[in-house]
């Protein structure tokens, strides 16, 4: 049994790496937002219009409960889902937590262009952007921060990256006798 979740702010590249380490390993892949959508029938920007962001963080909530009880996977959490409820905990509890580590600059970098489908970014123009990301991820630290595992995410820009990243994250797990 193996359940790996990867946790980060949004454009940390959970998504990604996680995808590719997945496959590499021959585990299944679950991107926690994609899977709420799916079983609600609407993009996380209609549930935060029509919950509100609390309504949001409750399904995000139950549902982290739900893939917490799959075995042999790969979930990328949304970039705030480590800071609500009792959700870290539900995780640590699960399986191992990796927090993907990358600096605003590189965050602000890949969010300029990445905006639209996330409804806390899609209404801030770039230098509001350039501030929240700071503001936010000093306020969510303490939360990533309960994450098992810390590993530096700032090169994941082509395919080349990814799989060295894919291979570091393997030898993280190993060494620290997580996989
Ligand atoms: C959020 C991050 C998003 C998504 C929602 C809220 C956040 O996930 O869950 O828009 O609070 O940081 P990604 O980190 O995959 O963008």
């Amino acid at each position: 049994m193996k359940r790996i979740f990867l946790t980060g702010f949004m454009g940390a590249g959970k998504t990604t790496l996680g995808r590719a380490f997945a496959r590499a390993k021959g585990l299944e892949f679950i991107d926690l937002d994609w899977y709420i959508e799916e079983r609600h029938h609407r993009t996380v920007s209609e549930l935060f219009d029509k919950l509100g962001e609390e309504g949001f963080r409750r399904v995000e909530s139950n549902l982290l409960r739900e893939v917490a009880e799959f075995e042999n996977v790969v979930v990328a959490t949304g970039g705030g889902t480590p800071c609500f409820l009792d959700n870290m905990e539900v995780m640590n509890r699960a399986g191992v937590t990796v927090f993907l580590d990358v600096p605003v600059d590189v965050l602000f970098r890949r969010l300029k262009v990445a905006r639209s489908s996330r409804p806390l970014l899609a209404q801030k123009n770039d230098a509001e952007l350039e501030v929240f990301i700071r503001e936010a991820l000093e306020r969510r630290m303490p939360y990533y921060g309960q994450s098992m595992l810390r590993f530096a995410a700032d090169r994941l820009e082509d395919r080349r990256q990814i799989e060295v990243a894919v291979t570091q994250l393997s030898e993280l797990l190993e060494t620290t006798g997580k996989e």
